[in-house]
């Protein structure tokens, strides 16, 4: 089968270039070139990805490095790893060695040594992951499928090339619900049966591994759809036995959409959704496991620190500037998180009150202002926060009204 004309359909012109160009350094190598991993199967699909993966038999920094003076492009080599990047223009393409791996225990990261397309493509995590195209010149298009891929892409099945895969590599655990959910695709039974058997090898990942496999689920357009598929095999439990990917979940996921479009959620949103019914002690562990970024984990940090304080939110006789001293200097990310969470309209109310209109409340007078009107150094402060108290609470309107308020608490 000949894709020629699908990369033609599917890809910029700019990429159809590159491939064409990169075919032709191949050819001229004697190396064997291929396009490689998810963006063969979204050509398959019909589905817009513009991560190239190309698979050299060769070496790929020397090739790497003739196509880069051909095309004046940046690369950036890892010989050690048998890996390169290329940048031009706005794109950019990912080179590596053709190999094979081996696993010397569950869990732990890959031994790799050089291989040929047939041991690369047999390394990977599923069938529909698992095709080539070839790109040197005379062979330029040919589909490689050694394990079913397509038929796998009909089917839309997930299915696994050999049956230790699982063991060899939990993460995939992660990465077939992740597929599946995204391409409303079935994992299929052999398949589902060995992720359930491989789920206590999600123990021999390292936390880094699994917060990565999280951030990915958490980037795809639907989250809730994968967690909702691991709460329900147990996958979601093993992260902490107290996560649930159930309505509740799917329900403020949605509106945090909602909140943030045209842009996403910020990946700590999300993550804050997800743990914000968690204790206290439960958050700290799974923080101390997962070890996010420091602004995530802060902003984890305020929403436990938010929820503490959420009777005094709830308070009829609270004023406007009540509402700002409470939530002044939390992340505005954790107030959206607890503001998406909160059953309590009022609460809701008064957080959206304080992100949209309180928090970008100023004062008219600097405190240059005030140092001219005489007051003092250690005082100035202070002032600031009482006139922007003043003004929150609608009991002065104009620059007139602050000097007058500054002049009458003088006397
Ligand atoms: N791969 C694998 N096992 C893993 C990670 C990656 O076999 N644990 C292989 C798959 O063949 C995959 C390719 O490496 O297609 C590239 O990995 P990645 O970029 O994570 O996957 P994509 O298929 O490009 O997925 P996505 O569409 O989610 O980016």
């Amino acid at each position: 089968m000949n894709l020629a004309d699908k990369i033609k359909e599917g890809l910029p012109a700019e990429l159809v270039n590159f491939l064409v160009t990169a075919g032709g350094v191949a050819e001229t190598c004697g190396d064997g070139l291929y396009l490689v991993g998810g963006v063969v199967r979204d050509l398959l699909l019909g589905r817009q990805n513009l991560d190239l993966d190309l698979v050299v038999e060769g070496d790929t920094k020397s090739f790497a490095g003739g196509l880069a003076g051909l095309l004046s492009a940046k690369l950036v080599a890892h010989p050690r790893f048998g890996t390169a990047r290329l940048r031009w223009d706005d794109w950019s393409a990912d080179i590596a060695t053709a190999r094979s791996e081996t696993y010397a225990r569950p869990g732990a990261l890959p031994a790799v040594k050089p291989g040929n397309i047939q041991t690369d493509l047999f390394r990977r995590d599923f069938t529909i992951n698992a095709m080539a195209i070839e790109l040197s010149a005379p062979r330029y298009g040919e589909l490689i499928d050694r394990f079913g891929g397509l038929a796998d892409l009909e089917r839309k099945s997930i299915r696994i090339l050999h049956e230790r895969s699982f063991i060899d590599d939990a993460t995939r655990i992660w990465r077939a619900i992740r597929y599946e959910q995204r391409l409303d695709f079935k994992i299929e039974p052999r398949t589902l049966e060995l992720l359930k058997q491989g789920i206590l090898m999600l123990d021999t990942v390292s936390g880094d591994r699994v917060r990565h496999e999280l951030e990915l689920v958490l980037k795809e357009p639907l989250p809730e759809k994968a967690l909702r598929r691991a709460a329900e095999l147990g996958v979601l439990a093993k992260i902490h036995p107290s996560l649930k990917g159930d309505n509740w979940l799917t329900e403020r996921f949605v509106r945090a959409r909602q909140l943030t479009a045209p842009e996403p959620p910020a990946l700590a949103l999300y993550v804050a959704l997800l743990t914000c019914r968690l204790t206290a002690d439960e958050a700290e562990r799974l923080l101390g496991y997962l070890r996010f970024p420091n602004t995530v984990t802060r902003i984890l940090e305020d929403v436990a620190n938010i929820k503490v304080e959420l009777d005094i939110l709830t308070d009829r006789s609270l004023t406007p500037s009540g509402i700002y001293t409470l939530l002044d200097g939390y992340h505005p990310t954790a107030l959206q998180a607890i503001m998406l969470a909160m059953e309590v309209p009022l609460a809701r109310e008064r957080i959206e009150e304080y992100l949209d209109k309180l928090r970008h409340i100023r004062t008219a007078l600097t405190g240059a202002d005030l140092a001219r009107m005489g007051i003092t150094g250690g005082h100035i402060k202070e002032v600031l926060n009482s006139l922007r108290n003043a003004r929150l609470d609608g009991k002065i309107k104009s620059r007139e009204d602050e000097v007058r308020w500054v002049e009458e608490k003088r006397e």
